[in-house]
């Protein structure tokens, strides 16, 4: 029988299982910054972001020392660049009783990994994130092409009916960008007709981009006006990094505090608020240094 007693209970986890990614998006601080440094909020360490992927003996430190529902293979990457790490974790799913969820581009999610993503009883979730309807487009935002991502995407909703796990949600999300905005109709109108030919996808996302911490500054970052705050600072779900640095919060690519091993890291992750006196009345422009830039301090509409 599978030993919880002991272990430390999160209510979920996202795990960076690759450092790198094949596309370069004009919204993403990876596409701007590959060996980008992370400050450790405490201590001032820098630590240098590598490409590496996640060691298969942190992912299994990991799941010795957290009892975690839910882990989800996102982060600054893509994921499906690390197919084996995605195996391996999929095949401790089921002792370590974790879903597992995750966010794709798309474009190397071929048949052979989508089977074994599918044979898992533990999955639950999958975003594509497409982000246009014409390959040009797609190139211009993603650097990547549409085809391959749509013909993946369409082999996954075939092979989920086929497989009987259309329990596993699907979404297709798009990012508004001045490159893609004329599609954004299309786009909707496109994952909608294709919503009624299968069960359990969800209706299209279409959002716009945070700045990721002031790391991205395209010109259209200037648009943002208002004030919202900021809902991460309640967000339970540390990120961890193909090193185990855990991020300050899912838009934040440039704080860690500190490594996931590490007993006092996940303390100070979920006491932050208290830590940097952050209260639900806080003004946004009263967080801390750390945030200054974040354009999650400001309404999302423009
Ligand atoms: C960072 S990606 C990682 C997984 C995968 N590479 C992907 O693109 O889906 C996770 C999600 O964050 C979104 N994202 C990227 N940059 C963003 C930004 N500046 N603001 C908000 N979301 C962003 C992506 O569009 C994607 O849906
Ligand atoms: S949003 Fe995803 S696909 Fe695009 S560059 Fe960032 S990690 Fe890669
Ligand atoms: S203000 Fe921005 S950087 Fe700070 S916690 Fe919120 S989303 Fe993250």
């Amino acid at each position: 029988m599978h030993q919880v007693l002991g272990k430390r209970k999160l209510v979920a986890l996202s795990l960076e299982l690759s450092g790198a990614c094949n596309a370069s998006c004009m919204f993403c601080t990876l596409g701007y910054k590959k060996d980008q440094a992370v400050t450790n909020v405490f201590t001032n360490e820098v630590i240098v972001r590598t490409e590496a992927k996640m060691s298969f003996d942190l992912i299994d430190s990991i799941l010795a020392k957290y009892e975690v529902p839910k882990i989800g293979c996102t982060g600054v990457n893509e994921p499906f660049l690390a197919p084996d790490r995605i195996r391996y974790l999929l095949n401790k799913s089921s002792e370590h009783k974790f879903d597992v969820g995750f966010y794709t581009n798309g474009n190397l999610v071929g048949k052979s990994i989508a089977e074994d993503v599918l044979r898992c009883s533990q999955v639950n979730q999958i975003h594509f994130s497409l982000n246009a309807t014409t390959n040009e487009v797609r190139q211009l935002v993603m650097g990547i092409p549409l085809d391959v991502a749509e013909y993946n995407l369409m082999q996954f909703l075939r092979l989920r009916a086929e497989m009987n796990r259309e329990d596993i949600k699907v979404q297709v999300v798009m990012m508004r960008t001045p490159k893609n905005l004329h599609q954004q109709e299309d786009f909707i109108r496109r994952w909608e007709k294709v919503r009624l030919g299968f069960a359990n996808v969800e209706p299209p996302g279409v959002f716009d981009p945070t700045n990721w911490c002031g790391d991205v500054y395209p010109y259209w970052m200037t648009k943002y006006k208002g004030k919202s705050g900021c809902k991460q600072w309640q967000c339970m779900a540390p990120l961890v990094r193909t090193d185990g640095q855990v991020y300050l919060c899912c838009y934040s690519s440039r704080w860690s505090f500190g490594h996931i091993l590490d007993d006092d890291t996940v303390d100070s992750f979920l006491n932050r608020r208290e830590r940097f006196n952050i209260t639900d009345d806080t003004d946004p422009d009263q967080y801390p240094e750390l945030c200054k830039e974040c354009s999650h301090r400001f309404a999302l509409a423009w």
